[in-house]
């Protein structure tokens, strides 16, 4: 039975996030990372953020998941506010790239605003969702000339499946545990109410190009 009602406290999220970054930690350093390559076409470009996209989501999906039906919702709010970072720039520092979650309505604004690229590319995302296009599947891949360099660019969608209304539904359908858990760690959070099959966010992976 999910323990919904756990008092996330500091001791008992450490707890919980050294019991969740081991087997991370593990499967960061030993699963399917993307190989480094000198290629800078587009498209050998796009198939390595891609393979990391992948990597990342299924590790993210891996480890909520298992938290969600393990201990319910309020473990699921741990991982994602602990574990995700420490896998998304577990990967930025093994691969050298940038590989982060944004969203245009962000949760956490500290770590989830997306940069002008990002959000005209997320808006373009949510443009074709609302046209009937599904979500699974889009992305963008290009090279920037920016005035700090070279990059190349990279965003995957992340549909909003019914597993995500879970924190991000409607206000209304949330359960009050867990609205009251966002409302104490998250004060600035626009990260509810997303419809199912839109947009809920996007990985980006940015890397830097030789000039
Ligand atoms: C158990 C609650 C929970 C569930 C379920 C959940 N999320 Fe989140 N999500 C959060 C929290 C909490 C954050 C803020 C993380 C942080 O502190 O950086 C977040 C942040 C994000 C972000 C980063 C941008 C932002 O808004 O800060 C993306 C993208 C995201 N979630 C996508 C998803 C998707 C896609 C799903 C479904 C597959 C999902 N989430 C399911 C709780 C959840």
């Amino acid at each position: 039975m999910p323990n919904t009602h756990l008092p996330l406290t500091t001791d008992r999220r450490m707890t919980a996030l050294k019991r969740l970054l081991l087997p991370v930690t593990v499967a960061a350093a030993t699963c399917c990372l993307p190989a480094l390559s000198t290629a800078e076409s587009v498209p050998a470009l796009t198939v390595e953020a891609r393979r990391a996209a992948d990597s990342l989501i299924a590790m993210i999906k891996g480890e909520l998941v298992q938290a969600l039906e393990t201990s319910g919702p309020l473990k699921g709010i741990v991982v994602c506010k602990y574990s995700v970072p420490e896998l998304t720039s577990a990967m930025s520092r093994r691969t050298g790239w940038k590989v982060s979650r944004v969203s245009l309505r962000t949760r956490n604004a500290a770590l989830g605003v997306p940069d002008a690229w990002e959000q005209a590319a997320l808006l373009r995302f949510e443009e074709r969702a609302t046209r009937g296009e599904k979500a699974d599947g889009m992305e963008v891949a290009e090279i920037v000339e920016e005035p700090a360099g070279r990059f190349f660019r990279y965003l995957r969608a992340l549909p909003a499946e019914p597993v995500c209304a879970t924190c991000h539904g409607p206000p209304a359908t949330l359960s009050e545990a867990v609205k009251a858990q966002l409302a104490a760690e998250y004060p600035f959070d626009r990260g509810a109410a997303h419809d199912p099959g839109l947009v809920r966010g996007a990985v980006t992976v940015k890397r830097p190009l030789n000039p």
